[in-house]
């Protein structure tokens, strides 16, 4: 069945999931599925799985992302904004961990608008004076920001100021001056159409790049597998849809560096034999949104996308798909069926994108920052990036420090940084007591912070320990927050990102959030529940939980005081997402 829905939404040029999203009223179902030869209950079952496609949206979101949960002030945050709006939402997490007390505003999608004409809501967006392109899918704030709300909605735009800085021995991924301009990006295509794609493969494969999406793959095996495909049509996606709370890394290089990012999917492009492309951003980030499609209008403009790039046989289009509110579009099949227009559940691999991807066809699913890197490395050199790190995780590598740092931001370090030099020197340390910090998003480990003083920041050092690198994101969690109450928020975001796929990760992350209500669990039955997560779910997002449920459980048993014979069972809300 998602076999013939892939096939069939294959036939047109573009995402049904956009088309479903401009398209949100429920009137217009039966048509657009026609359109796309599609049964009738396609297009409301794919809109019912996003939390942003839901009816009676609201203007105001506060976020409840781990950073910002664990610095506190999210509720008064939420306070501020019911004085001004009817409905506050939640949105994990908006990528301003650096300063916290983050929120969202957006006005209602146009057709909806139309329907409320005259309400008060409507009057609060009509007031802003900002950027339009921004305004009709909503802005993201944070630090004093809140403060200032009054001023906000009479259309005075805050800046985002935050720190970016290399500390890397050689910078590939923040300094500017590897492609600045569109003179250069231009200078570079035409020297990617005169390049041999073998030799290109050849020289990415020596710089060891592997993947920065989480898995560590290395990026050539994964190209030259698509390159291998004898098929007419294959394509370059490239995975925007940065998810994980605590990180921020992929916002600021679409915002900052997307010149590089493009040039990445080109390069990919060229070497594989691909001519169409999408770059999936979150809908929680507008201003990468905004920055992307401003560029893609340039490059089209300036012949550097679309037909004939440059006056060669070359041609790459390029579109941007907006992610409605899952966080589980960030796994590759998943992110495949949600541009589909499919509910993003995770599909069965193999086979692998690279052989049967999107619309069953070949594709490679790069993370922002690997396509940059392997940019990077075309401009540079790949030897040079070769021997930065420990010879198996090689160059460098962009972390994100979160408010609770002294020095909080985001920063590029070698790949095998000792951890000691990032928390205490580019870090400065902590603002307050922190007993342990979460790398790697909610499926990354829970690691006290005198152990993660002993690791390097690498693939191997980090799972040599036990742990995982990730998308390298630092979450500090206090001494003083409760470790029960950070078990029960992970659990509860796996209840609500769900794709509901499988059951022990459908069923179980309700099942563990309810269990940890409080100190009176059944210990036995937990770690029963750890382990048919970790044994039984299709993907990482079930069977990564267990990892930072038992390092908390190991690492800080007293704040798990528990009956063994109790099980004190109370009911928890399942939030949307699935
Ligand atoms: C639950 C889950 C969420 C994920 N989220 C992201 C994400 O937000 N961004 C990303 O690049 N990869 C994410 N991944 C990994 C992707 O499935 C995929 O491995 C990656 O995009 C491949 O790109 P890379 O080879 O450049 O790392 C996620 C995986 C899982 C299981
Ligand atoms: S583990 Fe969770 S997110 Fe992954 S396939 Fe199963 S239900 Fe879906």
């Amino acid at each position: 069945m998602s076999r013939n829905i892939s096939l069939l939404a294959g036939k047109k040029k573009g995402s049904l999931l956009t088309e479903i999203v401009k398209h949100n009223l429920p009137e217009s179902d039966k048509e657009l599925a026609s359109r796309y030869n599609l049964g009738a209950s396609t297009i409301p079952g794919t809109r019912s799985f996003y939390d942003f496609l839901k009816d009676d949206q609201p203007e105001a979101y506060v976020c409840t992302g781990t950073a910002c949960l664990c610095k506190g002030g999210q509720e008064e945050v939420k306070q501020t904004l019911l004085k001004h709006f009817s409905k506050v939402g939640e949105m994990k997490c908006l990528g301003r961990c650096y300063n916290n007390r983050a929120f969202h505003l957006r006005p209602q999608l146009p057709e909806k608008s139309l329907n409320n004409e005259g309400s008060a809501e409507q009057g609060v967006f009509s007031k802003l004076n900002v950027n339009s392109n921004l305004t009709s899918i909503g802005m993201n704030y944070s630090g004093d920001d809140i403060d200032q709300l009054d001023k906000i909605l009479t259309g005075q735009s805050q800046p985002d100021e935050y720190t970016a800085k290399s500390y890397a021995s050689c910078s590939f991924l923040i300094e500017n001056e590897l492609m600045p301009s569109i003179k250069e990006f231009s200078e570079s295509v035409e020297q990617l159409l005169k390049s041999d794609s073998k030799n290109l493969l050849s020289a990415l494969l020596s710089s060891g790049l592997r993947g920065r999406g989480g898995a560590g793959f290395p990026t050539a095996i994964k190209w030259q597998g698509c390159a291998d495909q004898n098929k007419s049509q294959k394509y370059v996606i490239c995975n925007a849809d940065e998810g994980d709370p605590g990180a921020y890394s992929d916002r600021y290089l679409m915002e900052q560096q997307p010149l590089k990012l493009i040039f990445g999917m080109l390069l990919c492009a060229h070497i594989i034999g691909s001519d169409t492309g999408f770059i999936y951003i979150r809908g929680e980030y507008p201003e990468s949104v905004s920055m992307i499609k401003q560029i893609i209008k340039q490059l089209q403009n300036e012949n550097l996308l679309g037909s004939g790039i440059l006056g060669s046989a070359f041609n790459f289009e390029l579109q941007v798909v907006v992610g409605q509110g899952a966080y589980i579009c960030g796994e590759e099949t998943a992110l495949i069926a949600s541009i589909e227009g499919r509910r993003a559940e995770v599909d069965v691999r193999p086979p692998f994108p690279t052989v049967e991807g999107l619309y069953k066809k070949p594709t490679v699913v790069n993370n922002v920052e690997t396509l940059v890197a392997a940019a990077a490395i075309f401009k540079g050199d790949a030897i040079d990036y070769k021997n930065i790190g420990n010879g198996r995780s090689t160059g460098t590598k962009l972390i994100c420090l979160d408010g609770l740092f002294n020095n909080p931001g985001l920063y590029e370090v070698d790949m095998s940084e000792s951890l000691t030099r990032i928390i205490d020197d580019i870090g400065g340390g902590f603002t307050k007591p922190i007993k342990a910090v979460q790398v790697g998003g909610p499926l990354g480990g829970v690691v006290p912070v005198e152990i993660l003083k002993d690791l390097t920041l690498d693939y191997e050092g980090f799972s040599d320990a036990g742990f995982l690198l990730g998308h390298a994101s630092f979450v500090c969690i206090p001494e003083d927050f409760s470790s029960l109450e950070y078990a029960r928020h992970l659990f509860e975001f796996v209840a609500d990102e769900s794709c509901g796929k499988c059951f022990p990760c459908r069923i179980g992350s309700v099942r563990g959030a309810e269990m940890l209500v409080n100190s009176q669990y059944d210990a036995e039955l937990l770690n029963d529940l750890l382990d048919t997560l970790e044994q039984g779910s299709l993907c990482a997002l079930g069977g990564g939980l267990p990892l930072a449920i038992n390092n908390l459980l190991q690492y800080f048993p007293d704040e798990f005081a528990t009956t063994t014979s109790i099980i004190s069972v109370t009911k928890v809300d399942q939030g949307g997402g699935s």
